[in-house]
């Protein structure tokens, strides 16, 4: 073990024994180093002659680039073309942490860490996983989640996925939650939520959550740890009311020492810039001091540094100019608004023509997000509609899980009930 690794080891378990057990192998042997070519640059900072590290620069001192560059980007080219750093820049850091507590607030009074910046919230669940998976893990899961998890938190750490079922009828199925949560095996429990979901596009009701949070709190108190990814990607795209529309990492934030939430979100899908690459991991337990959140921080750190370096610079840059700009907040609500008004009219859709539907698909519970799930009547093959819908009807559509993906978030409003009504027909032919 690098002796960093073990110096943040050894403080962790002084100052929360709880959280160093949560850590993976991988996770304990996590460190960012001290005097590594990034620190030894960090305290070079400010000298006359800078010669630590890996840019160029001009002779004012200004970084080397290419006017061809620059040009297409209004911005300083200190905040576009140098290193952005492995935890991202700072102003940002703490700009979304303002912003979490605005989006969130019973988060208020909570103490979190500072929001880590990743490269999208995909790199953000390959690092929580790293960091809190050991092979042979099993983390609780509802069966409709995002393919991708398969990828990056099963096959990237040898963990497996205890399924259960997401729904019981139209509400969320809490009773198998609490099964998984309140067995005999007392120990490491490792839950991951995503809300609004994806495939789903569902978000539990008011009640729900607090049910949710219920189901944690009790089996923290019967002696497991639990450590709770919350993916928050789509955040904020909550359309009906009584739905909960702050985190469930909000509602755990401070509920029980061996409660750990995990947040992972970002600018991707909530401010559209799918291409940006900007995501956040950041911490919450009830007791954990600043001293313990640096130390979980300098782990992710170690991670990212372990990867992918650091995060693109000029996209951070783009994103803290928008959050300062006063047309943010309006432009934000426009685009909800838009959303909102698609999925008002997929509902629409659904109750004009449900019951001629139901003869071939019926709607999964949805309330939120981008997406919208159908499941097909028994006997037909999924996939196979999916293929006619793009040969025949040039539509296309989502088949996982055994239930089909609507996109609505993707759709114009005039062409949301051609949609369905081409997945009517397709369906009809088979
Ligand atoms: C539930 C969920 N989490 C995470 C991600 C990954 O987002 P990113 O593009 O920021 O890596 C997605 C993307 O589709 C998603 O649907």
């Amino acid at each position: 073990m690098n002796p960093f690794a073990t110096e943040l080891n050894e403080r962790l378990k002084a100052k929360a024994p709880g959280i160093y057990n949560m850590l993976s192998r991988k996770g304990k042997e996590s460190y960012f180093p001290k005097t590594g070519i990034l620190s030894q640059s960090m305290q070079a900072k400010g000298s006359a002659i800078n010669a630590t590290i890996g840019m160029a620069f001009e002779d004012d001192f200004s970084p080397v680039h290419f006017r061809s560059l620059k040009r297409l980007i209004n911005l300083d080219p200190k905040k576009i073309f140098p290193y952005a750093g492995c935890s991202g820049l700072p102003e940002l850091r703490k700009r979304w942490k303002v912003m979490q507590l605005q989006k969130n607030p019973i988060l208020q009074g909570k103490p979190t860490s500072l929001p880590v910046v990743t490269c999208a919230l995909s790199h953000g669940l390959s690092i929580a996983s790293m960091l809190f998976l050991n092979p042979g893990d099993t983390v609780i899961i509802p069966d409709l989640y995002w393919g991708n998890y398969n990828m990056l938190i099963k096959d990237h750490c040898d963990a497996n996925f205890d399924t259960y079922p997401l729904y019981k009828g139209q509400k969320m199925d809490l009773e198998s939650l609490r099964d998984r949560l309140s067995g005999t095996s007392i120990g490491k429990k490792i839950v991951a939520m995503n809300f609004p979901n994806n495939p789903t596009g569902y978000t539990p009701t008011e009640i729900e959550m607090r049910e949710i949070t219920d189901i944690l709190k009790t089996s923290a108190e019967h002696g497991n740890h639990i450590i709770v990814l919350c993916d928050d990607a789509y955040f904020g795209l909550v359309y009906e009311d009584g739905v909960e529309k702050q985190s469930l990492f909000a509602h755990i934030a401070d509920i029980h020492e061996n409660v750990l939430a995990v947040k992972i979100d970002g600018a991707t899908k909530e401010d559209y810039v799918w291409g940006f690459r900007v995501g956040f991991i950041t911490y919450a337990a009830k007791g954990l001091d600043d001293d313990v959140y640096s130390i979980l921080e300098n782990k992710t750190a170690g991670g990212i540094r372990s990867s992918i370096s650091s995060s693109p610079h000029i996209s951070q840059s783009l994103l803290l100019e928008a959050y300062r700009d006063p047309d943010y907040q309006a432009e934000k609500q426009s685009k909800y608004d838009l959303l909102r008004s698609r999925y008002e009219t997929v509902k629409a859709v659904i109750a004009a023509n449900g019951k001629r539907y139901k003869e071939f698909f019926t709607p999964l519970p949805y309330n939120s997000g981008y997406f919208m799930c159908v499941s097909l009547a028994d006997g037909l093959d999924g996939d196979a509609i999916r293929k006619t819908l793009i040969e025949k009807y040039s539509t296309g559509v989502i088949y996982i899980h055994g239930v089909i993906r609507l996109a609505y978030s993707a759709v114009a409003k005039d062409k949301i009930e051609t949609l369905y009504e081409n997945l009517y027909a397709a369906c009809k032919e088979q």
